[in-house]
């Protein structure tokens, strides 16, 4: 086991998931598409800030909650969806929910997880969201999106920046999908991790089986009927405005959509009803050229800030780029590889120790900057 304690900061584990994964692994989550120029352009958005600090205040009394759909979380962020989570560690989805639930903040569970979204509101509860990707099959995805709202979806993320599958070289080099495909140069990989062998393959085995995409109907998960039903649950290139209005009508509680870069899709999502939106380029890993998220942020804060709940993400990793969001006008950030990283390492042991280095850090920014409440972060806090 990694010595969690002695690891001080998201690049840490990182480089301490880097050791554990086997390679195939650990480049889906660290990769993102062709050049890897949008990610690095996203580091260096947020890089790019510079505070102008206030002093002298009692900074002695920091509040870090934050209001969030007319209910308080404890500190501005919360955890974002990763499909494969559970490649990582056995049933991952478990222990993010429960070290998003301890730190008080929400979860948000993918389509591609390793645990059905009804076992984790099961077994963990707390403020669980689900992201969605639109099938092909309408139906099949409407019944998902019935699912998750009778097992008590607070919020329906609707990703929209993914319509076909993007060029991730690594992936195809690696063999990369679920169900696992074993081939030889990745048996050796995983020989060559056997803290990960034993430790996160073996238990699912154990348990009955390889890993596999549980919010997914159960024809997805044979091996005879999987050919048939594969490509009407891949990804659907025809999800429009009418289709968010549908999930719009369909779902019963908030409403996001996630992947909105252009102020004008702000708008016009937020016409349809939407009660969030998620500022994101998917990690850079969709399309290299795209602008960095902290870049296109101020565009979607003019057009629709104050009429919508404002999530930005795609390269955070410290509390004090949440700092920054917020002075640009973000509500909340949400981090996607930084508590992936976590959950690698340490399962919810990780995430929670993630979690607790990036509270300590906005904390410490807070104090820094001159604020005592996440409210009293503003633009007048940005140099120039
Ligand atoms: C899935 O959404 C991914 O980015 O791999």
């Amino acid at each position: 086991m990694t010595d969690l304690a002695g690891l001080y900061n998201v690049a840490e584990f990182r480089r301490a998931a880097k050791r554990r994964l086997p390679k195939w692994l650990f480049e889906y989550i660290d990769g993102a598409t062709e050049d890897e120029i949008a990610v690095r352009n996203n580091r260096a958005a947020i890089e790019r800030i510079r505070i102008l600090p206030r002093a002298p205040f009692d900074v002695s009394n920091r509040d870090l909650g934050t209001s969030l759909f007319g209910r308080t979380i404890d500190m501005p962020m919360l955890i974002a969806p990763t499909g494969g989570a559970g490649l990582m560690w056995f049933e991952a989805e478990l222990g993010l929910a429960r070290a998003a639930k301890a730190a008080g903040i929400p979860y948000c569970m993918a389509t591609g997880s390793q645990v059905p979204f009804e076992r984790v509101a099961r077994e963990v509860g707390g403020r669980l969201w689900f992201q969605l990707y639109v099938w092909p099959a309408r139906e099949i995805t409407y019944e998902l999106v019935r699912r998750v709202a009778a097992a008590g979806a607070e919020a329906l993320v609707v990703t929209v920046d993914t319509p076909v599958s993007p060029n991730r070289e690594y992936n195809a080099r690696n063999g990369f999908g679920v169900p696992l495909r074993l081939t030889a140069a990745n048996l050796t990989d995983m020989t060559l991790h056997p803290r990960w062998l034993l430790g996160t393959l073996l238990k699912y085995v154990l348990a009955g089986g390889l890993p596999e995409m549980r919010n997914h109907p159960p024809e997805y998960n044979r091996r005879r009927t999987r050919p048939a039903i594969a490509p009407r649950l891949g990804l659907s290139d025809t999800v429009d405005r009418a289709e968010i209005q549908r999930l719009r009508d369909l779902f019963p509680g908030k409403l996001l959509v996630k992947g909105i870069m252009h102020p004008q899709d702000a708008l016009d999502m937020v016409a349809l009803g939407a009660d969030g939106l998620v500022v994101s380029n998917h990690g850079g890993r969709n399309l290299d050229a795209a602008m960095a998220t902290f870049d296109a942020l101020p565009g979607v804060v003019a057009a629709v800030g104050g009429k919508t709940t404002i999530i930005v993400d795609s390269g955070i990793r410290r509390g004090l780029d949440i700092i920054k969001a917020r002075a640009l006008g973000a509500d909340l950030v949400q981090t996607g590889r930084a508590t992936l990283w976590g959950a690698s390492v340490g399962g919810e042991a990780g995430v929670t120790r993630v979690l607790d280095l990036m509270r300590h850090e906005l904390t410490t920014a807070m104090a820094n900057v001159g604020v005592r409440t996440i409210d009293e972060i503003t633009a007048d806090l940005l140099a120039g």
